[in-house]
């Protein structure tokens, strides 16, 4: 055992430590606050989640057009108890049905990480189950296992959230190679930022989402940076002035700004680049099907793009339910599950990491 110094070890789990296996019935309390959701989910076997609340602080931040960390981590403290309460009550389950304790320890606001984190360690230890961090992004990845059970590696992932754009390549379940992420904004922060100067409020993917319903994706020609770059890497920072770029040469124009078009051609410039990068991979790996992960994969509109377009190579492209599309507890559990199989736990002296890579 190397996740915990011997002498803790026995202490809390007796000499040689007994631990549940593949088969028995593992039930795992996970805990996600890495940005401005407070949640608490208890999950059976892995995939079969019976209790997931998310309590969302969006209404609080949206007067200030985007998250602010002070506000969320005090806003964490308050609600972690009755969000894991909750929890547990509508999995009908008591604190001695469980067999460990997960939370998220990264990336994310470290003042919202460290509330999630000390509940969940507490727990374990004052339980005397084992506790295991979760890595956020992969949380998001294995949302999609407990909505489709089906998938089968070699898997390509596309993980676009507010914080990351990743195209990541699984030849198996639990071991990936990352092919190219974001060397600037994240999809999602593109969507935040041009929301917020289309005075479209926050949070502004759905925003953008909504509005670009009536508009036209074809009315202005926006940027699509990196499309035709030989690699998997994208850029969303020089789109963003764009948009900017535009509304402010129209403005000088005292012309009359149609945002529902402004938001649907951004739109489109995001989903065609995201779409070429993961058809580039499609056809240089072999790939059985193909997974899209992380809030901005509550889009619609990339959805529907993204799966006609691999419908050519045959490929099925797979989303989470929207519930578990942006931040919730279940999707670490789910990560926990298979930790907790290969006895992966973690030490208590694990820190919030908010930079933590995959
Ligand atoms: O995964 P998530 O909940 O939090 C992070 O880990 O970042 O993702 C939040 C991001 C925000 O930028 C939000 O604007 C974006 O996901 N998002 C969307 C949609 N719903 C949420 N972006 C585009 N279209 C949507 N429908
Ligand atoms: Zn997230």
């Amino acid at each position: 055992m190397t996740w915990m110094e011997p002498e803790t070890f026995e202490i809390l789990y007796g000499e040689s430590g007994w631990f549940k296996e593949e088969g028995d019935e593992i039930i795992i309390l996970a805990i996600e606050s890495s940005c401005d959701e407070t949640s608490a989910a208890v999950v059976g076997d892995g995939l079969n989640v019976l209790s997931n609340v998310v309590a969302s602080q969006i209404d609080l931040h949206k007067k200030y057009g985007g998250v602010v960390p002070e506000i969320a981590s005090r806003k964490h403290l308050e609600l972690i108890n009755p969000v894991i309460s909750e929890a547990l009550q509508q999995a009908g389950v008591e604190f001695s049905d469980l067999d460990a304790v997960a939370a998220t320890y990264g990336p994310g606001l470290v003042g919202s990480l460290l509330v999630g984190l000390t509940a969940a360690k507490t727990l374990a230890f004052a339980l005397q189950i084992p506790f295991i961090g979760i890595n956020h992004i992969v949380g998001h990845i294995y949302a999609n296992f407990i909505s489709n059970k089906e998938i089968q590696p070699p898997v390509l992932c596309l993980t676009v959230s507010g914080g990351h754009t990743d195209l990541l390549y699984f030849q198996e379940l639990g071991s990936y190679q990352l092919l190219g992420s974001t060397r600037d904004d994240a999809a999602g922060e593109a969507f935040d930022k041009v929301a917020r100067v289309l005075g479209l409020g926050y949070p502004g993917g759905p925003a953008i989402e909504r509005i670009s319903q009536e508009g036209n994706p074809e009315a202005i020609d926006f940027p699509r940076p990196f499309i035709d770059e030989n690699n998997y890497d994208f850029s969303f920072s020089g789109l963003k002035t764009a948009v900017l770029n535009y509304l402010n040469t129209e403005k000088q124009r005292q012309a009359e700004i149609n945002v529902a078009d402004v938001a649907a051609s951004f739109q489109q410039a995001v989903i065609d680049v995201l779409t070429s990068k993961v058809l580039r991979a499609v056809e240089n790996y072999p790939v059985q099907s193909v997974i899209l992960s992380g809030g901005v994969s509550a889009n619609r509109t990339l959805r529907d793009h993204l799966a006609r377009s691999l419908e050519e190579y045959q490929l099925p492209l797979y989303t989470p339910e929207l519930e578990l599309c942006t931040d919730n507890a279940a999707m670490i559990g789910a990560v926990a599950y298979y930790k907790y199989l290969k006895r992966d736990f973690s030490p208590l002296t694990l820190a919030a990491r908010a930079n933590l890579k995959l």
